[in-house]
This record gives structure tokens, sequence and C-alpha cells, in this order.
């Protein structure tokens, strides 16, 4: 397994691979690899001859109060958990190889990206299209491969395929959770012993939501008693617990069609988020 640093490198090893004719798949990540990664990379190697994962905590993403400086870093670690799933090449680029001083361009998107996370990370979605877009120029994967607990992103990233004719099938992932139902995430490392039990409350709510909906289609409904059981844990404090259509993201008032129950909760001053297809 190689790792890289430029822009350079990469596009020279993906060419030498399509010059062979081999199919070539990319797993985005921020980095502090878990097992809810390696599903993407696992599903990304039995579906192309060669996975490439770019590790990049990009600066785009974060807001002015977020916690870019303390996001967790070990490119250590996460070599393992590449070499572990048969990875071939690591992309590790600098911030400054990924945005000259001068960096001016943009994608945003409108309307899908203005909800839910949206509403508290303002910058948060063009920061992820600019980064994601950039690494799709830079790879040019035949498939990439996103993971369903960052819900939105991932619909945020299918239109922004769509809407901008980008030659890459995206591929979504299914969520990957603790045994006690919490669902994986690089920030779960924030929690104290404390609010690791409190922070079970979300994946408590997203299975009542899961339930109550085979029943009740009164998405305020639904949604009231999710958030009724979320404010009985002392440590939550809700951003946000919603029913959104699985594409448009905008609410809905009756569960029919495709559906996503989504949440954003504060455990302590962790910020976790969950969902469910309903
Ligand atoms: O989901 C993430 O880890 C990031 O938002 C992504 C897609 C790698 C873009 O920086």
């Amino acid at each position: 397994m190689n790792v890289v640093k430029t822009v350079d490198e990469v596009r020279n090893q993906v060419a030498q691979w399509k010059q062979q004719g081999l199919r070539v798949g990319l797993v985005p990540t921020m980095g502090y690899l878990h097992e809810g990664h390696q599903s993407l990379m696992k599903c990304a190697k039995k579906e192309n001859d060669k996975v490439v994962v770019s590790i990049f905590v990009n600066p785009m993403q974060f807001g002015p109060s977020e916690d870019l400086a303390d996001y967790p870093r070990d490119l250590e670690h996460d070599m393992e958990k590449c070499e572990e799933v048969g990875v071939d090449l690591i992309f590790h680029p600098e911030p400054s190889e990924m945005y000259e001083d001068d960096f001016c361009s943009f994608v945003d998107m409108s309307g899908l990206t203005e909800g839910l996370c949206g509403k508290t990370r303002p910058v948060h979605f063009r920061g992820v299209c600019t980064v994601v877009n950039k690494l799709f120029h830079i790879v040019t994967p035949d498939n990439a491969y996103f993971g369903q607990k960052d819900g939105q992103q991932l619909a945020v990233i299918r239109r922004m395929v769509r809407d901008l004719n980008m030659n890459v099938n995206v591929v979504g992932c299914p969520i990957i959770r603790e045994e006690d139902g919490l669902a994986k995430s690089s920030r779960n490392t924030y929690l104290s012993k404390e609010e690791r039990k409190a922070a079970l409350v979300l994946s408590k709510a997203i299975q009542l939501g899961s339930e109550l909906s085979k029943t009740e289609k009164n998405a305020k409904k639904v949604v009231a008693q999710m958030k009724e059981l979320i404010q009985k844990e002392p440590l939550a404090k809700i951003d946000y617990v919603e029913a959104v259509d699985a594409f448009s993201m905008e609410p809905v008032e009756t569960l029919d069609g495709e559906c996503m129950l989504a949440m954003a909760v504060y455990i302590g001053n962790t910020r976790l988020i969950d969902n469910v297809l309903v």
C-alpha cells in the first residue's frame, strides 16, 4: 500500500491503473478510521480492482467555532486500518496541496443543504461539496463510497453528481453501529464514560422512531415521541429531530414514500448525528 501526499502522485498511479483497464473505487474520509470506514473500504474492494482512500481533515467544512483543531488525527492507526482491508493507495494531502492561498472556486448547493445540519452548520456542505468535487477530479474514480450515517451528506453528494453530470457512481453504505447501538463515529472518542452511556439515547430514539413509523404515519407524532425520549437524558441537548423526504431533505408531514428520521444531539459538548430510512 502506497501513501502519497500530492495530486500528481495520485494522478500518475490512477492513470497507470486505467491504462490497464482497472476499475477504481474511492473512499473519501477525514481519517481516524474505524469499522464504519472499513465497511466502505470492504464494499469498494468487492466492486473495484483498486481502492483509493483519501484522508484529509478538510478545513473548509468546519465553521469558525467547530472542532477543526481538535479533530482526532492518527495516520499510523489509519494506515493499519487500510492495510487490514487491502487498500491500494492512501491520498493524504496537506491543506496547502488542496487549497492554494488564493483559492476561490466553490461548489455551492441550495435547497438540500439548508435544513437539518445545514441550519447550524451554514458553511459545512459548501466545504463538503467542494472537497468531494476536487477528490473526484483528482482520483477520477468509477465508484465512490459514502456512509448512510451522514444521510444528508449522501443525499447532497448524489444531487451534486446528478446536477453537475459527474461521471462517478455514488454508493451509499449502511450505518455501522457499536454492539449497544451507538452509530460508529470518529467523534465518539470525545465522549467521557458517562457521556458514552448517555449517547445511547440517539440510537434508542432512532429505534423508537423506526418502530413507531411502521404503524404511525403522522410525522409530527413520531418525532414528538423521539424528542420526548431524548429529553429524558439529562446530558442530551437536541439540535434537531426531523422527518424529511430521503431525496429532497424537505420536511414531511406524512411518512409515506422514502423518508428519513434524522437527528443531531449534543451529548455534553459533542454533537452526534444518527438517522434511519423509513
Ligand atoms: O464524511 C466525511 O468524512 C467528510 O465529510 C468527507 C466526505 C470525507 C469530505 O471531507
